[in-house]
């Protein structure tokens, strides 16, 4: 019997009516509600460092740091990271008041260095233009160095419980199959943030932001998702169509180009290799790395590379070449090594940082110059 049906009948029969008041006859939802998802969330949430624990206050500047740092990377990458930041500096006077190449250093190897920059700046204008406190609004929080729409909503919602529609990958991948959107991303963005801004309840916002954020790195993850344990599995529509798999759509993406470089690596006598700092703007700005040629989309002849080579010196190739994948382009490198003499190392003049071999390690390199490092020292044995 449909329910519709049951409750007509129920409302000529007083006595079964009062029955069923206290035993209501259950009903699967036809919608997606938060609450469902809450629920979920207090059972089977990721325990991670930066999360206030049920009846503990969020610290705004732990929230702050870890959704800067879970900006492009993965949980699993940010712990040490944010673990390390928290222990040298715990409030954001401390990080204000370090030395911007003791922070630079210890990002390094976390990628995206815009931000650490820009995490620096932030915490000087929280530190001294407000008075060591975040703002709480999500406007006041999007005027603050680094922090975009998502970091403001994330921030808003994490640590000051405001109702604001947090929307990263996650989300929009559970939206898109929640709700069967099969029209490609990124042209369905706006569509998908306003679904998701149409589950977003008014209490427990920063919980149920997480929570989808969980659930769509856990259960409904990008390949084979897990269905079965979703507490929205009655309620998907995807799932319901045998689509979920497949969605989101993502248009055809242009091929990543190629791009080339040249890296010198130079030894002196001492066993001390030359690395310098790079300029403050632009890709890796303010990072140490290993002198080179700037990156093109030609391939280097040797001949080309000389003109930027830091000291005349006696050059050998060494054999392969060090491959990265930044955000828009993919990187080849070649190392070009020399051991100078006690007057070509002098040439190289004051910028150069020359580190002995056994410090290359702590001398906060990226990732694509640590690989420089680690394929020169294996070439030279
Ligand atoms: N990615 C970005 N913010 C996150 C958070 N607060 N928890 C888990 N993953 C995240």
């Amino acid at each position: 019997m449909g329910h519709l049906n049951e409750r007509a009948l129920l409302a000529h029969d007083p006595a079964a009516m009062a029955k069923s008041a206290k035993n209501p006859p259950r009903r699967q939802p036809a919608q997606p509600n938060a609450g469902d998802l809450l629920a979920w969330y207090d059972r089977h949430r990721r325990r991670l460092p930066w999360r206030a624990l049920p009846g503990e206050t969020p610290d705004p500047y732990a929230v702050w740091l870890s959704e800067i740092m879970l900006q492009q990377t993965t949980v699993t990458a940010v712990k040490p990271y944010y673990e390390k930041f928290l222990s040298l500096w715990p409030t954001v006077e401390d990080l204000a008041a370090a030395p911007v190449e003791a922070v630079m250093t210890a990002w390094a190897g976390l990628g995206y260095y815009a931000r650490a920059r820009n995490l620096y700046k932030c915490a000087g204008v929280v530190a001294r233009e407000h008075g060591g406190r975040f703002p709480d609004t999500e406007e006041g929080l999007r005027a603050l160095p680094g922090v975009g729409p998502y970091t403001a909503a994330a921030i808003a919602a994490i640590a000051f419980g405001h109702k604001a529609v947090v929307v990263d990958g996650n989300v929009e991948r559970v939206m898109a199959r929640l709700f069967a959107v099969t029209e490609p991303l990124p042209g369905c963005k706006a569509k998908l943030r306003e679904l998701a801004a149409s589950l977003t309840p008014d209490a427990r916002a920063g919980d149920y932001a997480q929570g989808v954020m969980d659930l769509g790195a856990t259960v409904c993850t990008p390949k084979s998702p897990a269905c079965v344990i979703c507490p929205w599995a009655v309620v998907c529509e995807a799932r319901k169509q045998g689509i979920a798999e497949s969605l989101p759509r993502k248009a055809k993406k242009q091929e990543t180009p190629l791009k080339y470089g040249v890296a010198f690596w130079m030894v002196r006598a001492d066993g001390c290799v030359a690395l310098q700092r790079r300029p403050p703007k632009g890709l890796l700005g303010g990072m140490t790395e290993v002198p080179g040629s700037p990156w093109r989309t030609k391939a280097w002849s040797e001949t080309e590379a000389s003109a930027h080579q830091p000291v005349k010196a006696k050059w050998r190739a060494l054999p392969g070449i060090v491959t990265h994948i930044f955000t828009h382009f993919r990187l080849e490198v070649r190392v070009l090594a020399a051991n100078l003499t006690a007057a070509e190392a002098k040439a190289c003049g004051e910028g150069v940082i020359w580190t002995p071999f056994a410090k290359t390690g702590e001398a906060g390199l990226p990732s694509i110059m640590a690989k420089v490092v680690k394929h020169a020292m294996k070439a030279i044995g």
